[in-house]
């Protein structure tokens, strides 16, 4: 069956709302990574990041990782279900300590990859390749609605999180 939307959004929102709302958003994330078609089927964007749904259960991006770049550290602080159906991406993963963040993790993940972040994660997500990543990332709540943390590039100084600080801290990955 083809990719559609719509129906994936319906589904997950259903999903977030029932059992067990994180195994079945993975099954459904793994699904549409199954379809030859996603990329096709999303809608197009020159940007890192478009909102493809929020609503009170469920936030929806597709992100489209320019070449090279590294995002600084954030948290969510709900659930995230990652689906990465394009290209490579790097995520780091951080704890507190003192007024700023340690590195405590790498994980390299390469198309087609579906990963799971619980609700305490603070991490960031690089694109270590030459071409662009995509990803579906679904968050099991109002991410664009809460108070959460970004963290400057040397995760030294934590502040709320706005999208232009985050974007303001990207910096491009060393060869
Ligand atoms: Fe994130």
């Amino acid at each position: 069956m083809a990719f559609n939307l719509d129906r994936f959004v319906d589904a997950c929102v259903a999903a977030a709302g029932g059992a067990d709302p994180v195994e079945r958003v993975r099954q459904l994330l793994q699904a549409a990574l199954a379809e030859t078609d996603l990329g096709a089927a999303l809608p197009a964007s020159q940007e890192d990041e478009t909102l493809l749904h929020a609503s009170a259960k469920l936030t929806v991006y597709g992100l489209r990782l320019t070449p090279r770049i590294h995002y600084p550290p954030h948290d969510h602080r709900m659930v995230a279900v990652i689906g990465l159906y394009e290209g490579v991406e790097t995520n780091s993963f951080y704890r507190r300590e003192g007024s700023g963040l340690v590195k405590t993790a790498l994980h390299d993940s390469r198309a087609p990859e579906v990963f799971v972040l619980p609700a305490d994660t603070i991490h960031s997500v690089a694109n270590p390749g030459r071409r662009h990543s995509r990803a579906i990332h679904v968050y099991l709540g109002p991410l664009t609605r809460i108070e959460r943390s970004v963290w400057s590039s040397d995760g030294l100084q934590e502040r709320p999180f706005d999208n232009a600080f985050y974007f303001s801290q990207a910096r491009v990955m060393g060869d």
